[in-house]
């Protein structure tokens, strides 16, 4: 990551809950300065406090970039703060769910280079996936500068329209949830079948995650992944034939669930 411009010319980041915490402590952890770094937060956090950064000081007057990091919910009470920013050289990131580009630029101005994210929460380890589009007025080198910092918390991605965020927010915005969810009824049912509860959800938790890992590292496609495990007749054969199960199975569930919440970032993005 090449923070020496950051470092340089400074960084705010407006909102420093867990989504900010987990940036700046990459950045931190990358070289960036505590003092090339303002935070405004209403109620800093102990560990904020211990970092060295300017909080809820006067800002910079061109920062390299603003990072914006509060709930939708806040977004109009809390951009009037760095409002006076837009329209200069300085590159706005929003990792915020469901505020739109345009939103951004009817507040900051249209020739303002406005960059918006989609992480999701494996980035509290690291290990997240962030979805990446830019206004028109953003640059190649404004993409890989936005590319470097959210690297910060785990991967990132290029998206070419950004009709495609809603969609992002279904699979990988809301997925930990569904995989979350499918820990947890992957033990109840281990559970059900005689296992004590705490092994139970050892085994599912390991489980999912020692066969993310291998979908991760292995050359070939899950679907190959599956393939390879499943012996005619065997035991795995048997539960897949229940999963994989056209109208009852994980096809049209995940279908069904991924639609639901796209449709919902859809209506969430006209509000
Ligand atoms: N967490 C995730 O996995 C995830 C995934 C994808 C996208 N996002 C997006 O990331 C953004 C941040 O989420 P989060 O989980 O980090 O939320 P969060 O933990 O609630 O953090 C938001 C922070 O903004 C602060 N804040 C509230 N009002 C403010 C104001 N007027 N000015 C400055 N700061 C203010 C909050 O302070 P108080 O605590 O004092 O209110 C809090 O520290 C959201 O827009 C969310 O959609 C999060």
């Amino acid at each position: 990551m090449d923070i020496s411009r950051v470092a340089e010319q400074g960084l705010v980041l407006l909102g420093c809950g867990k989504m900010g915490s987990a940036m700046l402590a990459g950045w931190l952890e990358h070289g960036l300065p505590a003092a090339s770094v303002w935070v405004i937060d209403p109620y800093p956090s102990d560990w904020l406090k211990a970092q060295g950064v300017n909080i809820n000081t006067p800002l910079p007057e061109s920062p390299a970039v603003v990072l914006v990091a509060v709930k939708p919910q806040m977004m109009g009470e809390a951009l009037p703060a760095i409002q006076a920013l837009g329209g200069g050289d300085s590159l706005f990131i929003s990792v915020a769910a469901g505020t739109s580009l345009a939103t951004f630029e009817n507040v900051l101005g249209a020739d303002t280079p406005i960059i918006r994210a989609m992480p999701n929460t494996p980035a509290a380890v690291r290990q997240g996936i962030t979805a990446l589009i830019g206004n028109s007025e953003a640059s190649d080198a404004d993409i890989v500068l936005a590319e470097g910092l959210l690297s910060a918390i785990g991967e990132t991605v290029r998206l070419d329209d950004e009709t495609q965020m809603d969609a992002v927010t279904g699979v990988s915005g809301s997925g930990p949830a569904y995989v979350f969810h499918l820990i947890e009824t992957l033990a109840q049912a281990g559970e059900a079948h005689g296992l004590p509860p705490e092994l139970a959800m050892k085994l599912a938790k390991s489980t999912v995650a020692g066969a993310g890992a291998l979908a991760m590292a292995a050359d070939e496609h899950p679907s190959q992944l599956r393939v390879n495990v499943t012996s005619p007749n065997g035991t795995t054969q048997a539960a897949l034939e229940v999963l994989m199960h056209e109208e009852e199975g994980f096809p049209d569930l995940l279908h069904r669930a991924v639609k639901a919440a796209t449709n919902r970032s859809k209506e969430l993005s006209r509000e």
